[in-house]
């Protein structure tokens, strides 16, 4: 497949958030595949926030069409752009598959993973928006730094804590006990569940659902016996108490971990001292 890109024109549209869209590297697609229409691939366009700061220090929109076909996703459009138009478009991404959790972005709005977001399903007709997830600073293009939501991770301590170094046994688990903590060793760390919560978008201090969710894998855990410590830890008052229920975090959610749940389980826990 080949790609033909039309010159910028330089249009002032405004973009959601008000900043200036670079109209467009709109693509005239040039291979024989728009010829096909029966095919069922179709044009696309995706219009992307984008922060180079080594050129420019604002950020701002541009706009890029691509051919796609019915079964791609938005990394595959991604990917395209960034392979045949502009190898500068910068972003994160591993397995492809849903699995690493590193291509966490905000698509149309929502926290997405982009390897697990269908195009056809995003209403390919209008151009799709594609920006970086909130609440963590920018680096470049859709990368995120991710160290204030690693250094949350970090410190609710998601490990095993246990009073012996060496077992003499197996550490045995029935399944109804393994069954507490079920849902929420599903965590991927993608981070789109804390970066869709807007009291962390305004205190980048609150410890955000994602190291509750990882709080509450190990707190719910017969074997461990680092609950009441990791409480101590959630009772903070950048913690569990800064939740306002509001369900952003569920919904964004790319595993369908009940977060919302996991963090009401992890309060009654702390009043009840029953975990
Ligand atoms: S709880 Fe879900 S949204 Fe949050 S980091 Fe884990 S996998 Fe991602
Ligand atoms: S690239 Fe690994 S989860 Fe999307």
């Amino acid at each position: 497949m080949s790609t033909e890109i039309a010159p910028e024109t330089g249009s002032a549209e405004q973009a959601p958030g008000g900043a200036p869209v670079r109209e467009p590297q709109a693509a005239a697609v040039a291979s024989g595949r728009g010829e096909r229409p029966d095919d069922g691939s179709f044009d696309v366009t995706l219009r992307i926030r984008r922060y180079l700061p080594e050129k420019d220090a604002t950020a701002y929109w541009e706009e890029f069409t691509v051919r796609a076909n019915r079964t791609d996703r938005l990394l595959d459009a991604l990917h395209t752009v960034k392979w045949e138009i502009d190898g500068s478009l910068t972003f994160r991404r591993s397995c492809a598959h849903g699995i690493c959790g590193s291509d966490a972005m905000r698509i149309n709005g929502r926290n997405r993973l982009a390897c697990k977001a269908l195009l056809k399903d995003l209403d390919p007709a209008k151009p799709i928006t594609v920006e970086p997830i909130k609440g963590l600073p920018v680096v470049k293009d859709l990368v995120v730094d991710m160290e204030p939501f690693f250094a949350s991770y970090r410190e609710v301590m998601p490990f095993l804590i246990t009073g012996g170094n060496t077992p003499s046994a197996e550490r045995r688990q029935s399944p109804e006990d393994r069954a507490r903590y079920d849902d929420t060793t599903k965590c991927i760390l993608c981070a789109a569940c804390t970066s869709s919560c807007p009291v962390f978008w305004n205190d980048g201090q609150y410890f955000g659902p994602a190291a509750i969710v990882n709080a509450h894998r190990f707190i719910f855990d017969s074997r461990d016996e680092g609950g009441a410590q990791r409480l101590e830890i959630l009772n903070d008052k950048e913690g569990v108490w800064r939740c306002r229920t509001i369900f952003n975090c569920t919904e964004a959610c790319p595993r369908g971990i009940e977060v919302t749940k996991a963090i009401q389980e992890v309060k009654r826990a702390m009043i009840t001292r029953a975990f």
